[in-house]
C-alpha cells in the first residue's frame, strides 16, 4: 500500500497554538482561531486562538486589523480596498472562501475559525501564493485584440452587446471560486480553474474584440478547459454572486458551434 504523506511542514500542530483572551472590561467577546504559519524556522502550522472585544468591529477583516494592531502584530494577511472591490483579502472563513472585508462578524456563529485560500502554498499566515493563478489569468490574454488591419477608429458597442458582459466584468479575481474547485485542486498546474474560464469567456463575449477563434484555439485542450464536471462549488462560494460554471458551459458550446 502507498502510504500518503504530506508535503513537510504542512500538518496542523494541534497542541502549538498560542490563546490570547480578552480583558475583563470586553463588551463583545468574540473568539478567531486563525491558521499560523511562519516560513522561517522548522515549525509546522497552528491555530492561534484570539478573544477579542469586538464591539468596534463589523467585518471580519475589521477584527484582523484589530488582532495585528493590538494584539500580534506578525499576524499576515493581505488587504487593501475595504470594500469587495481588490479581492486580496480572499480567505477561508467559517468553512466558505469569501471576502474578510464583506464577512460580517455577527453572521457567524460560535467561534471564527480562518484558513488561507484551500489547497493553495502558503507564504506565511493567511497569505497564498498567487503566482500560478496569476499566470493563467495572463495565458488568457485578457486584452481587447483588434485585427491588425482595423483602424485606430472607436470601438462602437450597443446596449444589447454590452449587456453580455454582465455577470463577467464584475469579477475581481479573488480565486474563492478557484480554490473551491476539487478539479482545481487537484489538476492546478494544468485546468485553468473557474475564474480564469469566466475571464476568458469574458473576452469572447465582448463584441469589439477580434480574436474569438483564436481564444478558442488556446482553450481547446483536455485539461485547460474540459477538467470542469459541474460540481458547482464555484457559483456558490463566488462573493460577488457571480457563476462561473455558467461561462465554462458557454465556452463548451461555443466550442461545439464551431466544430459544426
Ligand atoms: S468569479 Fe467570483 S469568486 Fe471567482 S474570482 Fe471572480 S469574483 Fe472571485
Ligand atoms: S462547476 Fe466546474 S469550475 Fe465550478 S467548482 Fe465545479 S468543477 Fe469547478
Ligand atoms: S480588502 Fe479589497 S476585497 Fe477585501
Amino acid at each position: 500500500m502507498v502510504e500518503f504523506r504530506l508535503p513537510p511542514k504542512s500538518r496542523i500542530d494541534k497542541k502549538a497554538g498560542k490563546k490570547y483572551l480578552a480583558n475583563q472590561s470586553a463588551k463583545k467577546k468574540k473568539t478567531f482561531n486563525i491558521y499560523r504559519y511562519n516560513p522561517e524556522g522548522d515549525s509546522n502550522p497552528t491555530i492561534d486562538s484570539f478573544e477579542l472585544d469586538v464591539e468596534n468591529c463589523s467585518m471580519v477583516l475589521d477584527a484582523l486589523i484589530k488582532i495585528k494592531a493590538e494584539v500580534d502584530s506578525s499576524l499576515t494577511f493581505r488587504k487593501s480596498c475595504r470594500e469587495g472591490i481588490c479581492g486580496s483579502c480572499a480567505m477561508n472563513i467559517d468553512g466558505t472562501n469569501t471576502l474578510a472585508c464583506t464577512k460580517s462578524i455577527d453572521d457567524i456563529k460560535g467561534d471564527v475559525n480562518i484558513y488561507p485560500l484551500p489547497h493553495m502554498h502558503v507564504i506565511k499566515d493567511l497569505v497564498a501564493d498567487m503566482t500560478n493563478f496569476y499566470a493563467q489569468y495572463e495565458s488568457i490574454q485578457p486584452w481587447m485584440k483588434k485585427s491588425s488591419n482595423s483602424n485606430n477608429s472607436e470601438n462602437f458597442q450597443s446596449p444589447k452587446e454590452r449587456e453580455k458582459l454582465d455577470g463577467l466584468y464584475e469579477c475581481i479575481l479573488c480565486a474563492c471560486c478557484s480554490t473551491s474547485c476539487p478539479s482545481y485542486w487537484w489538476n492546478g498546474d494544468k485546468y485553468l480553474g473557474p475564474a480564469v474560464l469566466l475571464q476568458a469567456n469574458r473576452w469572447l463575449q465582448d463584441s469589439r474584440d477580434e480574436a474569438k477563434d483564436e481564444r478558442l484555439d488556446m482553450l481547446e485542450d483536455a485539461f485547460k478547459l474540459y477538467r470542469c464536471h459541474t460540481i458547482m462549488n464555484c457559483a456558490k462560494t463566488c462573493p460577488k454572486g457571480l457563476n462561473p460554471a455558467k461561462s465554462i458551459s458557454q465556452i463548451k458550446q461555443m466550442m461545439v458551434e464551431r466544430k459544426d
